[in-house]
């Protein structure tokens, strides 16, 4: 059996950065209470025009760089997003046409909310174990702020925009996943929605006027279960690895909140200094998250060939998803 290294990574966050101190402007919140109660200070947000797509083109290419692959080379592209360009087609096929990857390969999207990039990353390395792709590029890319309701305390304080991309190649060393644990509470599917603009609740002027194509959420409840899901599967995953949580360089979590990130880390017995934080920059990038964060994480240092890296996200549906991740490229396979 093969493995899927991963060979390339990169990352792409919009320009325009909105600060706490920016939103006390327009809605009942400080800086104080956003610092408090999640650790964010500033987040990306997009502007008129820019599109996922745009984002995740933009890490697409570094990642191919990165790799030293050029667009031909790609057979596969999946995006984990929950903001596509356009209901359909796919947005990969949008970044397929981007980046000048040729008729032929196969795109298609993965929808999973913030765990986006957990469960992504276990479809490509599935389909590259098995031998029906060879090189793949994996994006997750999401504009959430489209989601936003700029009055809404409530949510507007969590949210930023961004992409993050890796690139796998078959290898015979054992690179890449080494184990991953998912897990699905479609019960819970109302605890963080958007109302409008599917095929339930077609939009209509009046759900407009309502704010119904807007993120809500119940944000006290899904605290309780990201903390639960994320430190499960985790301790799950490692397991699976056969290895022991001392045996992990670096975690990186979702980044949805410092209070659950830290709240993990206590039922993991991490140390802090084993845990990678970026959100008080970005703030909760949805899918996006944890591909930043990692890359990130790889550009300062923090993550070096044969480290165990575990992975952990949760998001709306719920959805949650824990990986342990062999970071290297040795033993490629020859194209
Ligand atoms: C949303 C979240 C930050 C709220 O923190 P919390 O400590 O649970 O706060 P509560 O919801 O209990 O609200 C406490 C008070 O702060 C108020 N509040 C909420 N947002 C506020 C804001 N931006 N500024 C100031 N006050 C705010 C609430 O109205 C509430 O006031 P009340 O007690 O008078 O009703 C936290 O629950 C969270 O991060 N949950 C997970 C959400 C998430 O990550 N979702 C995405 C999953 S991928």
């Amino acid at each position: 059996m093969n493995y899927a290294a991963i060979t390339g990574w990169g990352m792409a966050l919009p320009e325009r950065i909105v600060t706490n101190d920016d939103l006390e402007q327009f809605v009942d919140t400080s800086d104080e209470w956003i610092q408090t109660r999640t650790g964010i200070r500033e987040r990306r947000v997009a502007q008129p025009g820019e599109r996922t797509s745009t984002f995740a083109t933009k890490a697409g290419q570094h990642a191919l760089a990165q790799a030293g692959l050029s667009p031909k080379d790609i057979d596969l592209i999946v995006l984990a997003t929950c903001t596509p360009d356009r209901p359909f087609p796919a947005t990969a096929c949008t970044v397929q046409a981007n980046l000048g990857i040729p008729a032929g390969a196969v795109a298609f999207d993965v929808a999973a909310a913030c765990s986006g990039f957990v469960y992504g990353l276990q479809v490509v390395t599935s389909m590259l174990r098995a031998g029906v792709a060879r090189n793949v590029l994996f994006i997750a890319a999401d504009i959430f702020t489209h989601y936003i309701n700029w009055q809404d305390r409530n949510t507007c304080v969590l949210f930023g925009d961004g992409a993050g991309a890796v690139v796998l190649q078959p290898s015979q060393e054992a690179y890449g996943q080494l184990s991953c644990v998912l897990g699905s509470a479609g019960e819970h599917e109302d605890l963080m929605a958007v109302e409008a603009g599917g095929t339930r609740l077609p939009t209509t002027p009046e759900l407009l006027e309502e704010g119904r194509q807007y993120v809500y959420m119940q944000g006290r409840e899904i605290f309780k279960y990201a903390v639960r899901d994320m430190a499960a599967s985790s301790l799950q995953a490692v397991e699976q690895a056969g290895l022991q949580p001392s045996d992990i360089a670096l975690v990186i979590p979702h980044q949805a909140n410092l209070r659950i990130i830290e709240a993990i880390a206590k039922r993991l017995k991490m140390p802090r200094e084993n845990i990678f934080v970026n959100l008080e920059r970005y703030g909760n990038t949805s899918a996006a998250s944890v591909p930043i964060a990692l890359v990130e994480a790889v550009e300062q240092g923090r993550i070096k060939d044969g480290d165990h890296v575990l992975l952990t996200a949760f998001g709306g549906g719920l959805t949650w998803g824990s990986a342990v991740v062999r970071w290297g490229r040795e033993g490629l396979i020859a194209r």
